[in-house]
């Protein structure tokens, strides 16, 4: 009983997994000079394997680096654990938290300062429980939350794919936390809290492309990282249902028709996970970069499946208000400016341009509960997902300078209230927080709201 309020109490003064969840590594040049094709190393060692390494085991052998490489990016490990500029996986990246810096460790195979020395059992461990080579506290930035779920054997290939990297000597002090936070002991109380460490099970009412989706969404695609809200000491809330994150929102990803993927036809979905951006909606921020590191580089029968899981999930209980009448003040304002300064690329009908402008016409992002996307788009412009298939990426420019807090405000009211959409009104007041949290720059010559 005492230890139960002692840990618990530990844990609330550590707010921990609220902020350490909330890493932002958040940057898309960065994202973008990561590799794309099959990295030269890989090639090699697999062609290294396949001559043969006279135990006979070479075909076996380049599967397993094969299989692993196909895993390590459906898992996104090389975003937190490459720094920015720095050599594939050998660490070095700060992920911020409010409480300081986590810097992702080096995984290359060096043997002094990676993890060259370590057994399977100890990466398996690292992975899917959070500890470290001598059993100390993983911070719960190291998403071990959701590869619980993974298997063993595909960590084995992780791990063989790993070993093929080349080995960088780069020491990393990871933990650079100031007391309290950097006694790693803390997470003990936080993991007895809200680390469910249960394997994944196959639901046997399901079908197997079901089940397949479950294990890549619940494990190495730590959806829910982001797309689930965090109570306020960093335990998941309803699944998938929505979170914000360091001024993104990263929306409803479930079958509700209102807030979720309920009106994407499966194939729309998997176009977006493909290219990063399908007749609805683009990429930009976090999800471009999970878009370009990661989910592109997957199968079609694996984004299928994801698509199918996802859409399968009853989520929230979200549905339509009635939307502001087209006659209401806010609403013609908000027309006029619409017209003025976005219907040139989103065009009068909000529908926008297929995979290069996102689509503002029955949108569950514009309706999102949190306006934060829209907001920040506004103010301070955005850039869509860079792909194989879209190399270019469009962008949107920035309006901070042109257009008032007032007039942000009815724009935002106007999308989130037209061509199908309904959501309550964003008030000058909102965007006036928005602006000064993103250090958004004032209009022009405009006296600001207030
Ligand atoms: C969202 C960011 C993030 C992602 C994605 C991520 N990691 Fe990590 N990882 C970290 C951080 C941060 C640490 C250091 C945590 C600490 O020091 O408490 C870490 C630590 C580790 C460690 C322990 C290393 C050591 O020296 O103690 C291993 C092993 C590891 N990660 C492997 C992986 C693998 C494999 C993947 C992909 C399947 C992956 N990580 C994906 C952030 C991440
Ligand atoms: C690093 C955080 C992060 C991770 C991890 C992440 N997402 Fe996202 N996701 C976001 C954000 C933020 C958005 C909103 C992007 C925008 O508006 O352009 C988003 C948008 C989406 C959308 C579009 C929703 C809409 O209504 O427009 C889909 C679909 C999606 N994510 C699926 C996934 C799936 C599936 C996974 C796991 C395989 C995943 N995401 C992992 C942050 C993330
Ligand atoms: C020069 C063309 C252009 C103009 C003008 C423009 N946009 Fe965009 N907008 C884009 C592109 C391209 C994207 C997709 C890029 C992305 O998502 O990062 C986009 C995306 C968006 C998004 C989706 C953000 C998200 O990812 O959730 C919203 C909302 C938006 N625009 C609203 C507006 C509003 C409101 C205006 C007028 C004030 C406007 N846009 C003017 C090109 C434009």
């Amino acid at each position: 009983m005492r230890t139960r309020t002692l840990i618990g109490s530990l844990s609330a003064v550590l707010l921990a997994g609220a902020a350490f969840l909330a890493w932002d590594h958040t940057d898309e040049a960065h994202a973008q000079d990561k590799p794309q094709n099959t990295p030269a190393h890989v090639a090699a060692a697999l062609s290294a394997s396949h001559s043969g390494n006279g135990n006979g085991n070479g075909d076996a052998a380049q599967d397993a680096v094969r299989r692993g490489l196909y895993l390590a990016r459906a898992g996104d490990c090389i975003a937190c654990h490459t720094a920015e500029g720095g050599k594939p996986f050998a660490g070095g990246l700060p992920l911020q938290t409010p409480f300081g810096k986590i810097v992702a460790s080096n995984i290359t195979p060096d043997r002094q300062t990676g993890i060259g020395t370590w057994t399977d059992a100890e990466f398996i461990r690292a992975v899917k429980e959070g500890r470290g080579k001598h059993g100390e506290f993983l911070y719960p930035a190291m998403p071990y939350t959701a590869y619980a779920k993974v298997s063993d054997q595909d960590l084995r290939d992780i791990k063989a794919y790993l070993d093929t990297v080349p080995a960088v000597n780069n020491k990393v002090e990871a933990n650079q936390l100031p007391f309290p936070f950097n006694i790693r002991m803390l997470m003990f109380g936080w993991n007895l809290l809200f680390f469910d460490n249960t394997p994944f099970r196959n639901d046997d009412r399901q079908s197997v492309e079901w089940n397949r989706g479950a294990y890549l969404v619940e494990g190495l695609g730590h959806c829910a990282s982001c797309h689930t809200a965090k109570n306020f000491l960093g335990g998941d809330k309803a699944a998938l249902q929505g979170g914000a994150l360091q001024g993104w929102y990263a929306p409803e990803i479930t079958g509700n028709a209102y807030t979720g993927l309920g009106k994407w036809s499966t194939d729309e979905i998997v176009e977006y996970l493909h290219t990063g951006g399908n007749n609805r909606s683009v990429a930009s921020g976090p999800m471009a970069e999970a878009v370009t590191n990661s989910l592109q580089h997957m199968s079609p029968a694996d984004l299928r499946a994801v698509a199918v899981y996802l859409k399968s999930l009853p989520g929230s209980d979200r549905k339509a208000p009635a939307a502001l009448a087209a006659s209401d003040a806010t609403m013609t304002l908000g027309h006029a400016l619409f017209m003025a300064n976005c219907a040139a690329c989103h065009r009068s009908s909000g529908q926008g341009v297929t995979g290069m402008v996102s689509s503002l016409a029955d949108s569950a992002g514009a309706r999102a509960p949190d306006p934060a996307n829209m907001l920040r788009t506004i103010l301070i412009g955005s850039r869509g997902a860079v792909t194989q298939s879209n190399p270019t990426g469009a962008a949107m420019p920035n309006f901070s300078w042109k257009l008032s807090d007032g007039d942000i405000a009815a724009i935002s009211t106007y999308v989130r209230n037209s061509w199908g959409n309904a959501a309550p009104a964003v008030s000058a007041d909102d965007v006036k927080k928005a602006r000064g949290s993103l250090g958004a720059q004032m209009a022009i010559g405009v006296a600001q709201s207030q």
